[in-house]
């Protein structure tokens, strides 16, 4: 593993963290068995990951809490969530520090890391701001976490709004986005503003449903050739971003997008997430790889730089 500092919260964190949500959640949305899923956990702290990113509503916290036990507890870092919202209505803050409460339950541990207002749509930015994260800050100075930050909902806010201001606020000491090969809005966006004020940057979405499930990357490009988005011969080839593999360059789609958000300037920590040893192993390989040739760097950014909010799909379990 290679490590970095994320931030300005000094956490020396592993550049390959674990997703436990997404459409895997280490495998429990196929049903994998509670002690597989910890088994997974433990495997990929045993490869370096020393970054697990988990949220209240992704029913992992305490598979996490279980895999963490024979580790010394400064030797991890647990990252959680909490929901803020009832479809667009603000929950009570209170719900939300009991949420904190309950997540530490679950994970059994006395503190968190890092705790994050899960999804912020921009709407709802400024009473986050202005109102719920005093309160959490105050949870903080009882130590029940250690960092403050909050998530982007990408498949709600694709031109990445609320990062726009969060990303501008010291505030906030770690933000989380979605950023792929062809969702590279955070380069404007958001990576000037972490970097300007040490805000650590974790990054979600960056091989999703798009570059995983068969066909997906294909029907995409069709459709944005249509709209005249993208050149026509991305809209008909069967393997689109086959100029991406190449001796010297990547050994697949999800190498080349684990390693393309990898070296992105500005991105600390890359989320993959998984309930599938082989997937484990390769992914993090892939993280620790060299950066892609910097001519298929440009090469992306020339054809989808200029794009905003594909391939942020919601959550889709695996059926296999
Ligand atoms: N708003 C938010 O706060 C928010 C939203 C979304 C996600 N997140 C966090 O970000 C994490 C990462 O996002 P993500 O789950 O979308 O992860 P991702 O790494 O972008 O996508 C992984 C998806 O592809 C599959 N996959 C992974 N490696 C593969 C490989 N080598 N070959 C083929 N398929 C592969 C995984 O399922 P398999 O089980 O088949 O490997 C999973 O469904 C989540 O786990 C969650 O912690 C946060």
């Amino acid at each position: 593993m290679e490590y970095t500092t994320l931030g300005k919260t000094g956490l020396r964190v592993g550049v390959a963290g674990l997703g436990c949500g997404g459409g895997s959640r280490l495998g429990m949305a196929r049903g994998l068995p509670r002690s597989e899923s910890v088994r997974l956990v433990r495997l990929a702290m045993d490869l370096g990951v020393n970054y697990l990113d988990t949220a209240a509503v992704y029913g992992t916290e305490s598979i996490v809490g279980e895999a963490i036990k024979p580790v010394p507890r400064d030797q991890v870092h647990v990252a959680t969530k909490a929901s803020i919202r009832n479809g667009m209505e603000l929950i009570p803050v209170g719900d939300v520090v009991a949420s904190l409460e309950n997540s530490l339950r679950e994970l059994d541990t006395d503190y968190v890391d890092v705790f994050q207002f899960h999804a912020v749509p921009p709407a709802l930015y400024d009473r986050i701001r202005e109102e719920y994260a005093p309160a959490l800050l105050r949870e903080k100075e009882k130590g029940k976490l250690r960092h403050l930050g909050l998530t982007e909902t990408p498949p709600n806010d694709p031109a990445g709004e609320m990062l726009i201001r969060a990303s501008q606020d010291p505030v906030w000491e770690v933000v989380m986005l979605g950023f792929h090969m062809m969702h590279q809005v955070a380069r404007r966006n958001c990576f000037p503003g972490t970097q300007a004020n040490g805000i650590g940057t974790v990054l979600m979405f960056v091989v999703r449903s798009i570059f995983s499930i068969p066909g997906r990357l294909e029907e995409t490009l069709a459709a944005l050739a249509a709209e005249k988005k993208v050149p026509d011969w991305l809209g008909t080839s069967d393997n689109p971003l086959g100029f991406l593999i190449h001796e010297g360059g990547a050994s697949s789609v999800i190498d080349a997008a684990y390693r393309y958000a990898r070296h992105e300037p500005g991105a600390d920590v890359v989320l993959f997430g998984s309930g599938v040893e082989e997937h484990i192993r390769t992914n993090i390989g892939s993280i620790l790889r060299p950066p892609l040739p910097a001519e298929d760097v440009a090469r992306l950014e020339a054809l989808f730089g200029h794009l905003e909010g594909v391939g942020l799909d919601l959550p889709e379990p695996r059926k296999t």
